[in-house]
């Protein structure tokens, strides 16, 4: 059952939402948006309702799920102890694109949380998925809405694409906005860790509740990474990907090489490259004057150079502060750690 609804109005009250109520409430699978990606939900106290998720996406058991709620309140349910920075934090950022790790309390299944003892928790912002949270009044259970390994769904296509027939139906809120994951911050120490760099920068964090971590292995690929769903390859598309750290002249020289192998080259820059470029297939993705748009734009542009029939994709890189940490580590991740430098 595919349940559309684009052109929100939070004030309104909509059958869709209801209906997907009712189907998650039964224990059932639906994807919604959120302000970053969107999200496959079930209800986070049923073990069936888990397993469900997890058979869907095809994910690894191992790799424990975001617990999303509609009111800051259901929050003491959930978690034994808030800290005073975590609490700063979500004064702050909640609603938004900001995941915390706390203690768990008993009552979530045991298969959210992949046997921790902590818990992921966020407050989306997006209008659709606060009416439909507060609608079912229970912890919901949400990863990305992709099959495992994919990019994540920012179009409610994306979740029609990778989970037709394999979900109960999905509410579409149209294109997600920030367009890459939340960040995930750890908060069970003194010192909070970043283990997933997203929508909420570490600058941001910074200016809260002051010095900030961030998990070794987002530095070091060689070092094994304390969120569980960091050490899968992600979001890869069909063809070689690769960064090119350099010049235009100098991607357009690699651009070249491959061609002269007999290889379709293509190219993911942005609005201001992209006339210097002669390649196979070019593909923008927002501008560099605003990093944001990069990130809102980054998984539909990967998924969309899979209908190019590409040997190999050549991507620009991007700066590492503010959101482009997030976008870089993305990409790298979809590169599998190739990059090319000059
Ligand atoms: O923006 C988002 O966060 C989206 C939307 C739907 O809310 N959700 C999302 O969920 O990205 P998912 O399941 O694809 O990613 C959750 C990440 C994984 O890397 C997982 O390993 C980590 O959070 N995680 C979950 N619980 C954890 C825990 N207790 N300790 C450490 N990492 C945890
Ligand atoms: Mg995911």
């Amino acid at each position: 059952k595919w349940i559309v609804d684009n052109d929100v109005d939070e004030n309104e009250s909509y059958p869709q939402i209801k209906e997907a109520a009712k189907l998650l409430k039964k224990g059932e699978v639906v994807a919604f948006p959120t302000e970053t990606v969107y999200g496959l939900g079930g209800d986070a106290t049923s073990d069936q309702a888990v397993d469900k998720i997890f058979l869907a996406k095809g994910r690894p058991s191992d790799n424990p799920l975001i617990v999303h709620i509609g009111y800051k309140e259901q929050l003491s349910s959930i978690v034994t102890h808030v800290p005073m920075k975590a609490e700063k934090l979500i004064e702050q950022f909640w609603p938004g694109p900001l995941t915390i790790i706390l203690p768990k309390k008993a009552g979530l299944s045991e298969k959210v949380t992949a046997g921790l003892s902590t818990v992921a928790v966020r407050m989306p912002a997006h209008p659709v998925a606060l009416a439909l949270l507060k609608e079912v009044n229970l912890p919901i259970a949400a990863p990305s809405a992709n099959l495992s390994g994919k990019p994540s769904p920012t179009l409610a296509k994306h979740v029609i694409n990778d989970l037709e027939g394999r979900i109960s139906g999905v509410v579409d809120g149209g294109p997600t906005g920030v367009g890459l994951e939340s960040t995930v911050l750890d908060c069970t120490g003194e010192v909070p860790v970043i283990l997933r760099p997203g929508g909420v920068t570490k600058e941001q964090i910074e200016e809260v509740v002051g010095a900030v971590e961030v998990d070794q292995a987002l530095v070091d690929e060689k070092e094994a990474p304390k969120s569980p769903g960091m050490k899968y390859t992600h979001y890869a598309p069909d063809a070689l990907l690769m960064i090119v750290e350099g010049s235009k002249s100098f991607l357009q020289a690699k651009i070249e090489e491959y061609q002269k192998e007999g290889k379709r080259v293509g190219v993911l820059t942005t609005m201001e490259n992209q006339t210097f470029y002669q390649a196979d297939v070019i593909k923008t993705c927002g501008t560099r004057a605003n990093l944001v748009t990069v990130a809102s734009q980054l998984y539909d542009t990967l998924r969309s150079f899979n209908e190019c029939e590409l040997d190999v994709i050549l991507s620009e890189s991007f700066p590492y502060d503010g959101v482009g940490q997030a976008i870089m580590n993305r990409l790298t991740k979809a590169a599998g750690h190739k990059i090319i430098s000059e």
